[in-house]
């Protein structure tokens, strides 16, 4: 039997995300995997924060803690967010763990070995009154081109030139502002891109006819432009040391360990549980593991070169990437979402203004799979009314309420079905077949259309059938009716729950139903759709599954989170 294996991109610790870095990789990679579980398969779903680099110590640096501290807290705050989103890791570990220490380590050692890494000494700007060195993009200065005076060294927003440290005129530093800058010579590793070349073209070549159009073009021209030899080693205290003499003080590039986090929060899951012990099942020469990684487009140069071109380097059988499920923009009204400008909502934020299957359900049918989206409250809003109160929302509670009130809290026993009935289940069925299939495929945005298609076949059904009017002639028919629709409430809170997981647990425990196993129907619909028998009690809901968002609540959002009510 097949294995699961699945990765969301890490989320880098600095700040706490925004939807787009949610809808980009964590969630989608949730429903995928909330869906092969129900299916039965072994799912193994591994994230982590990843902790490294320049920005996380600045971000401390803000703070005023040190480096240490703000990641053990930043951790904490992303873990509980991504919990209340109900984001269903097996682990969700930490990039500067032990684990990953010890595998980069162990990389760097096999790629030493194996002849991929060159030793280069390059000239680093060294602020004296920071006591560091300074990466490009921590020196700022005059632009040469446009006088811009805020240019960073490594390109001009101003004018977009790519610009070289060395090229700003009154340099100095952006973390103290100090213009005490030396040149100072330093030793780094590169790793032997160009040699690996042909493994790499070779790799993408397996997986071009499979891959989305918007992976393979990026690995392509990278490719075709040709590899260079990358620095994966830095002037920086805050990172995984590197293993070679002469190399005090220095670390690796965070994009160099931050992929190997995922072997290392493997690891880290296999620590908590003597049961995992085994983990290099998944990862070590494995004979029966599909791996899927989930990313936003800007990850995938480092997970189509970078991570795989380490992975062979090693000379050893880690597992590689079967398929990635690339993403490409979230835009908040057509604009950036910006962590550091504070500009669209946050993760945080947006729970809590409403629950988190809202997000997830809105995030899914509008994920940006073939080319960018955008936020907006007022699509939001019409997408939250009409299909999860109106349609889902609706058939639930008119169901349950209907069935209570004419014959009681208990699923009753009624006739036969007929034609209708019939029909009905041929149609879900067909249905069900496609959702199936597009959730297989990744394809989000058509298995949601799916989804919803699947709750208006009920409220048809209900339409259609009346029992509201037959219970008056017939109360067996009626009963039979209201019976194959409580059914049909059981069957959407399985179909939903990979999206909409919470109000899938709501839907159960309305149906006393909190302790049955989640599966997936795939055949004989029509006896899935007689599990409740006659005589099982349900509850009424106290209040509806949802709220409608009325356009007074989009206007005040919109006004306090930077939107225009009338987009
Ligand atoms: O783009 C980012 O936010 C990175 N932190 C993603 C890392 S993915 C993986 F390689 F670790
Ligand atoms: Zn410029």
């Amino acid at each position: 039997m097949t294995k699961y294996l699945i990765t969301s991109a890490l989320p880098y610790i600095n700040g706490i995300k925004h939807l787009g870095n949610l809808v980009g990789s964590m969630l989608p990679a949730d429903v995928y995997a909330r869906f092969l579980r129900q299916k039965g398969e072994d799912v193994l779903f591994i994230c982590a924060t990843d902790e490294h680099g320049t920005p996380a110590e600045l971000a401390a640096l803000e703070k005023n803690q040190d480096v240490e501290t703000f990641c053990t807290e930043q951790h904490e705050v992303q873990k509980n967010i991504y919990q209340r989103f109900n984001l269903s890791f097996d682990h969700f570990g930490r990039s500067s763990s032990h684990q990953n220490t010890e595998l980069t380590q162990h990389f760097c050692k096999k790629l030493m070995e194996n002849g991929f890494i060159e030793e280069r000494t390059i000239k680093q700007v060294y602020s004296v009154d920071d006591g560091r060195f300074l990466p490009d993009r921590y020196i700022v200065g005059t632009c040469p081109h446009c006088g811009y005076e805020a240019a960073r060294g490594d390109q001009c927003e101003n004018c977009t030139r790519v610009l070289d440290p060395t090229d700003l005129i009154n340099p100095r530093s952006a973390v103290s502002g100090s213009s005490n800058l030396e040149i100072k010579d330093s030793k780094h590793l590169f790793l032997k891109l160009p040699a690996l070349e042909s493994k790499l073209s070779a790799f993408i070549d397996e997986h071009e006819a499979e891959w989305p159009i918007v992976v393979t073009s990026i690995a392509r021209k990278l490719l075709k432009e040709g590899l260079r030899e990358r620095c994966i080693t830095r002037d920086l205290k805050w990172g995984i040391a590197v293993p070679k003499e002469g190399f005090d003080g220095k670390v690796f590039y965070v994009w160099f360990d931050a992929p190997i986090e995922y072997i290392g929060s493997t690891a880290e899951w296999a620590e908590k549980d003597p049961e995992h012990r085994n983990w290099k099942e998944w990862w070590y020469d494995p004979k029966d593991v599909r791996y899927v990684e989930f990313m936003a487009k800007d990850n995938i140069p480092f997970h189509t070169i970078m991570f795989p071109a380490t992975l062979l380097a090693s000379g050893e059988p880690w597992k590689k990437v079967d398929y990635i499920k690339g993403f490409n923009w979230l835009t908040f009204y057509g604009g950036k979402f910006s962590t550091s400008q504070k500009r669209g909502i946050f993760t945080n934020q947006a729970l809590d203004e409403f629950q988190p299957d809202y997000w997830r359900y809105w995030l899914m049918a509008n994920a940006p799979e073939n080319s960018d989206s955008s936020f907006t409250f007022s699509s939001f809003a019409a997408t939250i009314n009409k299909d999860l109160n109106d349609v889902l929302g609706n058939f639930v509670n008119r169901v349950l309420k209907m069935t209570a009130s004419k014959i009681g809290p208990a699923v009753p026993a009624g006739g036969e079905w007929t034609d209708v009935e019939k029909e009905f289940v041929r149609v879900l069925q067909n249905r069900i077949a496609d959702y199936t299939k597009y959730l297989s495929e990744m394809e989000f945005r058509k298995a949601l259309v799916e989804l919803r298609a699947i709750w208006v076949e009920g409220n048809n059904y209900l339409t259609a059938a009346a029992p509201w009017t037959v219970i008056k002639e017939a109360p067996e028919k009626a009963a039979m009716i209201l019976r194959l629709a409580l059914n049909v409430i059981r069957l959407y809170a399985i179909l939903s729950a990979p999206v909409i997981p919470e109000t899938a647990e709501k839907i159960r425990k309305l149906l006393n139903l909190e302790n049955e196993k989640i599966s997936w129907p795939e055949d004989g619909l029509a006896e899935e759709l007689k599990a409740l028998p006659a005589g099982h009690a349900f509850n009424v809901p106290e209040q509806p599954l949802f709220q409608k968002i009325t356009p007074e609540t989009v206007a005040d959002l919109c006004a306090r989170y930077g939107g225009n009510p009338e987009e």
